[in-house]
């Protein structure tokens, strides 16, 4: 799919009546919030949680046109609420949306130093079925730039111990409508670093999406495709 339509603009807007955030108010410093964005497939229409796999990761862009985040449905409901620290401070992580709880999303730029998945390969994954060696287990974010991992079942912790202290991956905030099995993101918390992104990456957003566009907000849909579309080779580590 080309990415320059990879996020559609289509103009609805939703009443937000009636929908289930599934979670506890949040304090407001732990959360940016962006635009209410419904998830879509490549035609446009509403995914559906339930016909998630919990075999691979899903890629949408979100907030921004050019920012990928990690959709997930993990294999069983994390408990949420924990505590985590990004550099802006502690927020708690409030877990999965969906009817079971097991939707996660996070933004798939490393918190490290922000190599992220592009169309000719990625080297940061979820290992949903093969064992990551550096993890040594299934279920984590492994970016393979410098071993970094990460635990979707944590709110996106990093977990390797033997590297230096990495803050969180920013999370998501996903809401749930139960009635249509459909999902909505509408912001992010943790310490998200998209103005790093795009300083760091400057020239190669404006080759891919040109000029002005890597920074436009994502409005009203965002299609979400496999990571093994999005990305044609995942780096293994
Ligand atoms: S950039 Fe991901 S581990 Fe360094």
């Amino acid at each position: 799919m080309d990415r320059r339509n990879f996020i559609k603009f289509c103009g609805i807007t939703t009443a937000l009546a009636g929908f289930q955030a599934g979670y506890p108010a949040l304090n407001a410093a732990e959360l940016k919030e962006y635009n209410r964005v419904k998830l879509v497939d490549g035609k446009g229409q509403p995914i559906k949680a339930k016909d998630l796999t919990t075999k691979d990761a899903y890629v949408f862009n979100y907030p921004y046109v050019s920012t990928p985040c990690f959709l997930i449905n993990l294999p069983a409901k994390p408990p949420g609420g924990d505590k985590l620290e990004g550099s802006n401070g502690e927020y708690n992580w409030e877990g999965g949306a969906g009817a079971d709880g097991t939707v996660v999303a996070f933004t798939a730029i490393c918190s490290h130093q922000l190599s992220y998945p592009k169309k000719d390969g990625t080297p940061i994954s979820y290992y949903a079925t093969e064992k990551s060696e550096d993890a040594g287990k299934i279920g984590v974010i492994v970016c393979c730039e410098h071993d970094r991992v990460y635990d979707p079942a944590q709110g996106g912790k990093m977990i390797a111990t033997n590297k230096k202290a990495t803050q969180p991956m920013a999370a998501i905030r996903l809401e749930y409508d139960p009635a249509t099995d459909e999902l909505y993101a509408k912001g992010v918390y943790g310490t998200e670093r998209f103005n790093d992104f795009f300083k760091a990456y400057k020239k190669e957003l404006m080759e891919e999406y040109g000029p002005g566009v890597a920074k436009q907000e994502v409005a009203d849909t965002a299609a979400v495709v496999l990571l093994t579309e999005y990305s044609a080779v995942k780096d293994r580590c």
